[in-house]
């Protein structure tokens, strides 16, 4: 394949070295990225069924253009970023940022009602751009440590393997959550947009 088809998390050996300079520079201030960014975060919204007031974790909120439309309908978040540089590009501390690994979450128990992530989760299973499931049992319990019985956990993904797909989703079931994929535009290779949908089902 030629390595100008592929996406970023498959042609980069991480996030970091992807996301600097130019690179992120144009993200943060893309009109576009923040349009799309905020259309797919107003999906999850409806998927989940969140209304106000509710907590919120978002992971991998970037620059916010997806928690910014969340705290404008009255919702608190609590948003997660690996990448500080992100976090600084616009004036975002109602969206209660924190610099940090989603892998490694450290909140209390039963805090959240709503956990989303929007463009960030396949970064998280690759390794110099390679599938790897590593810490993802470790992950998923800690996801459903931090929420809510009954609370619900959407992530939008960019990832077309099924079998990727089918891996992550058994990883979750195996650890207190029921759900499924939402697949939009499933015919349009441009448009197709894959959303996981997870509710806590029981403790672990
Ligand atoms: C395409 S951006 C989308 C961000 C965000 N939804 C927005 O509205 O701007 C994906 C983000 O996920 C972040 N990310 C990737 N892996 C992460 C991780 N393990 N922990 C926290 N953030 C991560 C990246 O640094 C990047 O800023």
């Amino acid at each position: 394949m030629n390595p100008k088809n592929k996406s970023p998390e498959t042609s980069h050996s991480s996030v970091r070295e992807y996301f600097q300079g130019d690179t992120l520079k144009s993200y943060t201030h893309s009109k576009s990225m923040m349009h799309i960014q905020e259309k797919m975060t107003l999906r999850i919204l409806q998927l989940s069924g969140a209304e106000p007031p509710a907590l919120i974790l978002d992971l991998g909120m970037g620059a916010g253009f997806s928690s910014v439309p969340l705290y404008m309908r009255g919702f608190t978040i609590i948003g997660m970023e690996l990448l500080w540089k992100m976090l600084i590009e616009y004036p975002i501390s109602e969206l209660n940022p924190i610099a940090g690994n989603m892998m490694h979450l450290v909140f209390r128990e039963n805090l959240f009602d709503y956990i989303f992530s929007v463009s960030a989760f396949q970064w998280t299973y690759r390794h110099k751009g390679s599938f790897e499931l590593i810490r993802f049992d470790e992950f998923a319990k800690s996801l459903n440590m931090i929420l809510k019985i009954k609370g619900v956990l959407v992530f939008q993904l960019y990832e077309s393997s099924e079998s990727i797909l089918d891996m992550i989703y058994s990883v979750f079931i195996r650890h207190g959550f029921s759900g499924k994929y939402i697949l939009d535009n499933p015919q349009s290779k441009k448009k197709r947009k894959t959303y996981l949908y997870l509710r806590k089902v029981k403790s672990i």
